[in-house]
């Protein structure tokens, strides 16, 4: 038989335990989001990566609209990094991969023909840009730069939820 004080200490681990599995799941839940478990976490790395498409892209926006000055050699980094991102994504989009907190549509899957004609004019977007950003016409570039945002425009209003 187990002595009584280490029964009262054994409750008491088994209550701290408790209370820091509480906190934990509570932190989850103010974060808004459930955490991703699934081996590899693809919705996490794709999101990740679509975040430094925004990043990168953002600043050659500000350059295209006239915003920002053009300045060559930082202009053309964002550019290599933009061609270089481009083709990361995709292979994150497994046939298991739309779970929570994914906004992927399902048509991603169902219409898979669609969706890889959809990153292939995005990859070959990014690289008119690359080539635009080498040369020195300015408009160019712009045109570039407007036709990469099209491509994720158009992609997320066929295969991203609101
Ligand atoms: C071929 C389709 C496609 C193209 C091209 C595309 N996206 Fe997306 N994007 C998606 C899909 C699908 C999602 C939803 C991913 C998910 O939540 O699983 C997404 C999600 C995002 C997100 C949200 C990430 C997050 O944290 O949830 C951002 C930001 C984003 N894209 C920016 C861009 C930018 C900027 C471009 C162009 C430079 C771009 N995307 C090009 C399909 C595309």
């Amino acid at each position: 038989m187990p002595s009584m004080p280490m029964i009262r200490s054994l409750r008491l681990s088994l209550s701290v335990l408790v209370l820091a599995l509480l906190v934990a799941v509570g932190l989850a839940a103010c974060s808004g989001e459930p955490p991703d478990d699934h081996p590899g976490q693809p919705v996490t790395k794709r999101r990740a990566i679509f975040k430094q498409f925004a990043k990168t892209l953002e600043p050659m926006g500000l350059v295209a609209r006239a915003r920002e000055p053009y300045k060559r050699e930082k202009f053309l980094a964002q550019a290599e990094e933009l061609a270089r991102l481009a083709p990361e994504p995709w292979p994150y989009f497994t046939p298991d991969a739309n779970y929570p907190p994914s906004r992927a549509k399902p048509e991603v899957w169902s219409q898979a023909a669609e969706f890889t004609k959809a990153r292939e004019q995005y990859v070959a977007a990014t690289q008119t840009l690359l080539a635009a950003a080498k040369g020195d016409d300015l408009d160019a570039m712009r045109r570039a730069v407007n036709a990469v945002q099209d491509q994720c425009t158009s992609c997320h209003k066929q295969f991203r939820r609101k």
